[in-house]
């Protein structure tokens, strides 16, 4: 009997990861995926520190009782600048995070100076203080945090109008002062998602760097001897109230997921 495929985890409090789905499933088409939107908690980016972590480690060792996947994704920038420590503790296989392209951004910033746009939870983190001391010590860090783009990029997948207006504002802080970034890490999973609309109301042109190509090269790597493969569905798994996630299933299905499934 052959043995049953084991899909690896993509794990975020909604749809963000889903930006990291797009980019692991462009270099590996038939890599079996479940996705959780962790519906219930979100958003992650306003809550404590130890409410992240709990609620992460939590939902990862639920799904690792279902689906017994070979590796997970925490696809999500405020779980994982808190709870890699734990969760690759308790969890028996790579958990790979995902973290503000800090290091990248300052590579390629020749202005040397770069923005940060994440949550109000991933811009106050030691973690990141760290990333930006070890790979932009030299470079001026301009940090935005918003949990109303978070929201934001959660109805453009819904089918949702983005006012220009709203993102205008959001994005504004980066180009109050004479320096200005050239280069700004996408440093929350959401955000990528709205690269195109953003493009559109800054009043000059930037880098937008995030951590999706460099995580599928991650999990190829750590897969490529062993890689499951299938040409089912992907799994699309979510908490909290079906209701919330009734509007996504256009989205969903286009990406190449079945039904969203409640997670027990
Ligand atoms: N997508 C998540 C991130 O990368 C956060 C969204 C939220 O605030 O829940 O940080």
């Amino acid at each position: 009997m052959s043995k049953p495929v084991r899909p690896i985890l993509i794990f975020d409090s909604g749809v963000g990861g889903l930006s990291i789905y797009q980019e692991v499933k462009q270099m590996l088409p038939t890599l079996p995926v479940v996705y959780c939107s962790d519906t219930a908690f979100f958003p992650y980016g306003s809550k404590p520190e130890e409410a992240v972590i709990e609620r992460t480690s939590y939902c990862l060792q639920t799904l690792a009782e279902q689906y017994h996947p070979p590796l997970a994704i925490v696809a999500c920038n405020t779980a994982s600048t808190v709870s890699l420590p734990r969760v690759r503790k308790e969890l028996g296989f790579p958990v790979v995070g995902v973290v503000p392209a800090i290091k990248t951004a300052s590579e390629q910033s020749k202005a040397r100076c770069i923005g940060l746009l994440a949550t109000p939870g991933t811009i106050r983190r030691s973690y990141t203080d760290q990333l930006i001391n070890d790979f932009a010590g030299d470079c001026h860090v301009i940090r935005v945090g918003s949990s109303e783009l978070v929201d934001l990029a959660e109805q453009h997948l819904r089918g949702k109008q983005v006012a220009s207006e709203q993102l205008k504002r959001i994005v504004a802080p980066f180009f109050y002062h004479s320096r200005q970034p050239d280069t700004i890490v996408l440093g929350c999973t959401h955000f990528p998602l709205l690269t195109d609309a953003l493009n559109d109301v800054i009043p000059s042109p930037v880098q937008w760097v995030d951590s999706g190509t460099a995580i599928a090269r991650r999990v190829h790597s750590l897969l490529k001897d062993n890689l499951p493969t299938s040409h089912e569905r992907d799994i699309f798994t979510y908490t909290g109230k079906s209701s919330s996630v009734t509007a996504l299933a256009p989205a969903l299905e286009r990406m190449g997921f079945s039904s969203p499934i409640r997670l027990n």
